[in-house]
């Protein structure tokens, strides 16, 4: 069957897919069973693991090419989790479209693509884990989203025990789920290394992300000042007292329908330091009508 006849249908939760055929090797399940059985065929090979929400762009590409340097199997999910949407509306407005992630990845020459069936195909072998994450769960993406980080920790933590890869690839664009999920993986996912790979951007900046087909174009322009107020940040790092940066730098947010954090923290704890040799990220979140956006960048 031709790439362009594929069918599909989503319904209205989004987790529901008929599934196309596809003429490249590269399999598609939809269920535990069938994954199982693909990954009995790779018994012996190392498997290389990138959980996604579809919407496939070139950050999410680029992951899967780090992973494929790492690892003999690529196995890619896409699936839009419920549980980690605060914000009904965000879950419901939340772009998705298989038939072109299925052309990407088959591009990409992934070997499996998991699309779970429907939400209980993945929830409902769900053990409640008991998660110490010291407090890096709480600031900035924590506390503007609330309930975001439980819904995120329970999916990924099934996802790992689902797939049972030795990498995970997790995207720095979203610095503080990766400190998050490599937290879990240290106490729960010992086997498993998750991997950072660094942001995706456009021509001017911007980072990657599958919210920014939403934006029109004058939005888009917008939505470039995040990264413009990061480097700008950046720059004057060691010259004034992180307070003063915070402060500063959020009041150019102003312009943003509603600018929601400025923060400078350090990079493993996410607690605030004021000696500038201590490594440091500044991580920027605002929205631009209902669509919300994030970023960060390394300071030193
Ligand atoms: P999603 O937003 O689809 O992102 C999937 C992965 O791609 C994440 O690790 C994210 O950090 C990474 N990513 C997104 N934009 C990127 C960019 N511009 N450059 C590099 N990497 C980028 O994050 C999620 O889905 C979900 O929370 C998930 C982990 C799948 C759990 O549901």
């Amino acid at each position: 069957m031709k790439l362009q006849k594929y069918k599909k249908k989503i319904d209205k939760t989004k987790n529901t897919v008929a599934l196309p055929r596809i003429r490249y090797k590269m399999k598609v399940v939809e269920t535990i069973s069938n994954l199982n059985t693909e990954l009995l065929k790779h018994s012996n090979k190392s498997i290389g693991f990138v959980p996604t929400m579809g919407s496939l762009h070139d950050g999410h590409l680029s992951l899967i090419n780090y992973a494929q340097l790492k690892s003999e199997i690529v196995i890619v999910s896409i699936f839009v989790n419920p549980t980690q949407f605060n914000d009904p509306n965000d879950f419901k407005n939340y772009p998705s479209n298989h038939k072109n992630d299925l052309d990407k990845l088959s591009n990409e020459k992934v070997d499996i693509v998991f699309i779970p069936k429907s939400v209980n195909e993945i929830y409902a072998s769900e053990k409640p884990l008991k998660i110490r994450l010291d407090g890096i769960d709480k600031v900035m993406e924590g506390k503007h989203r609330k309930g975001h980080f439980d819904g995120v920790i329970r999916v990924v933590s099934l996802l790992f025990s689902i797939v049972r890869p030795q990498f995970a690839f997790f995207g720095e664009k979203d610095y503080q789920q990766l400190l998050i999920i490599k937290s879990i993986a240290k106490e729960h996912f010992k086997s498993i290394e998750v991997i950072g790979c660094p942001t995706k951007r456009d021509k001017n900046g911007l980072a990657l992300s599958s919210r920014n087909l939403l934006l029109n174009e004058d939005d888009q322009k917008k939505a470039i000042n995040l990264i413009k107020i990061l480097k700008h940040c950046k720059s004057l790092f060691n010259n004034y007292d992180n307070t003063k940066l915070e402060k500063d730098f959020f009041e150019k947010l102003k312009d943003f329908s509603i600018p929601e954090y400025f923060e400078i923290r350090e990079i493993s704890c996410l607690k605030r330091v004021e000696d500038k040799t201590t490594k440091q990220r500044a991580f920027i979140a605002a929205k631009i009508g209902n669509i919300r956006l994030i970023d960060n960048i390394e300071l030193n």
